[in-house]
């Protein structure tokens, strides 16, 4: 390498490491989460090109991944000047290493930095115990183990018998895209993927759902994205619209439907026809589905207030509530809810959940259904919540459904696990009004 690239690498690195640390100090100290601190962070930075953005990014995603391991080693405030910090530039190496980034051009620049033999790095492991050898060879981080990558209150809210271990294997993987075909237009969308070299997976039970195996899969490029062809929806999120077994003549209320992912598989499954009616308590996030809705060319969508809803005198076939939760079954995407959501997050969420799950019930018809869904891990929130319910609401019963991973019955209720295919963890329950 010349001295101009080196040069150039060198100012990088300082750039890349100052906006590091701003933005992950930034998210420790005010408990924001991450992704909406990078999407500020880079609205006040338009000098940041996309190669800039995806590092910046990367970055700060694996040293949230690997926090529980590298927290001891890290300032405790964000350095003056981080790329003068060993401790900051150290971690942050260990951090790229264990996420896999070590191609990134300013990974060499930390290496050089911290002055790390890497003459015999090996690229990183897939698991976990290959991991804590090579942080303890390489960084010499040591007395390591799996545990230290969740915080310590978790095990305690999770199902009994949970293979803790699995999980933290799965949750310290990077999640890959999922997308969802609608408008039955798989032929063209697996045209246009073949056609692009994107290696994909298609789900032997769910049949809209594709893993894109790409890790730089960018939607948008895409002409079955722009023309509506295809989502981006996370296999778990799917299975709830599939249990949701919505027909074309059923009229459907998604409560909590945010940015509107499973309003749009709902208006999908009803082929056009039906209607699905998208309301929540943040209507600003409901903007973002017109035009997904427009894409997608579904007239049976209509977004609402939630308040008129509830004075209409309309009546659902079904009623989703994707409930407002602790988000633990999502930390793959957001690893720094780990460590900004306090066990209480669970707790609190509950009643939320129940008033949600009640008002909505009141608008399911005679005969019709209520799913409840969250993409939370514990109990409490889960289970728990849907006993709560049912003491209450006598005219609820749990309703059996074949989970659509596998395609096993399963009692009314059911957990959707990471593995076997690489998916967030939810829960779901189909409860039958009589
Ligand atoms: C899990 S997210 C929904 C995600 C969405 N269904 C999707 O598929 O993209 C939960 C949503 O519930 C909304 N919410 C919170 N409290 C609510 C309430 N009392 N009534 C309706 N929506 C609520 C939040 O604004 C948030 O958008």
């Amino acid at each position: 390498m010349n001295l101009d690239a080196n040069a150039r690498y060198k100012s990088q690195a300082i750039s890349y490491t100052q906006a590091v640390a701003e933005i992950f100090y930034a998210v420790l100290e005010k408990k924001y989460p991450l992704d909406k601190e990078l999407k500020s962070y880079f609205r006040q930075h338009g000098e940041c090109g996309s190669r800039d953005r995806y590092a910046i990014s990367e970055s700060c995603f694996s040293l949230f991944r690997w926090f529980g391991w590298l927290d001891s080693r890290l300032p405790k405030g964000m350095p003056a000047k981080p790329f003068e910090s060993q401790k900051f530039c150290h971690a942050l190496a260990a951090a790229l290493w264990l996420e896999g980034h070590n191609d990134l051009p300013f990974f060499s620049s930390l290496i050089d930095q911290t002055r790390i033999d890497v003459s015999f790095m090996s690229s990183t492991p897939n698991d976990i115990q290959g991991k804590i050898k090579g942080l303890g060879h390489f960084f010499k981080l040591r007395k390591l183990d799996a545990a230290q990558l969740i915080p310590e209150w978790f095990v305690p809210i999770l199902p009994d018998g949970t293979d803790v271990n699995a999980l933290i294997d799965s949750l310290q993987r990077r999640p890959p895209v999922w997308i969802r075909i609608q408008n039955k237009s798989h032929i063209r969308v697996k045209k246009e993927l073949e056609k692009r070299e994107v290696v994909f997976f298609e789900h032997p039970h769910c049949l809209n759902a594709i893993r894109i195996q790409d890790t730089k899969f960018r939607a948008n490029e895409f002409l079955g994205y722009q023309s509506g062809d295809f989502e981006i929806q996370d296999l778990a999120s799917q299975c709830i619209g599939l249990v949701c077994q919505a027909k074309t003549d059923h009229v459907w209320w998604d409560v909590c439907a945010g940015a509107g992912g499973k309003s749009l598989m709902l208006a999908d499954e009803m082929q056009g026809k039906g209607r699905c009616v998208a309301t929540d308590i943040r209507e600003d996030l409901l903007d973002k589905l017109k035009p997904r809705a427009r894409r997608g060319k579904f007239k049976n969508i209509s977004v609402s207030p939630i308040g008129d809803v509830c004075a209409s005198t309309n009546m659902f076939d079904g009623v989703l509530v994707d409930a407002p939760c602790s988000c633990t079954g999502i930390w793959r995407r957001n690893p720094d809810l780990k460590w900004t959501t306090k066990v209480d997050a669970c707790m609190k969420a509950t009643q939320a959940q129940l008033d949600i799950c009640e008002m909505a019930s009141k608008k399911v018809k005679k005969g019709g259904v209520l799913v409840y869904a969250t993409c939370s891990l514990s109990v409490e929130e889960n289970e728990n919540c849907v006993r709560a319910f049912l003491k209450k609401e006598k005219d609820f019963q749990l309703e059996g459904f074949a989970n659509p991973l596998n395609g096993k019955p399963c009692d009314g209720q059911c957990r959707i696990s990471f593995q076997p295919f690489d998916n967030d963890g939810m829960f779901v329950a189909r409860l039958r009004k009589s």
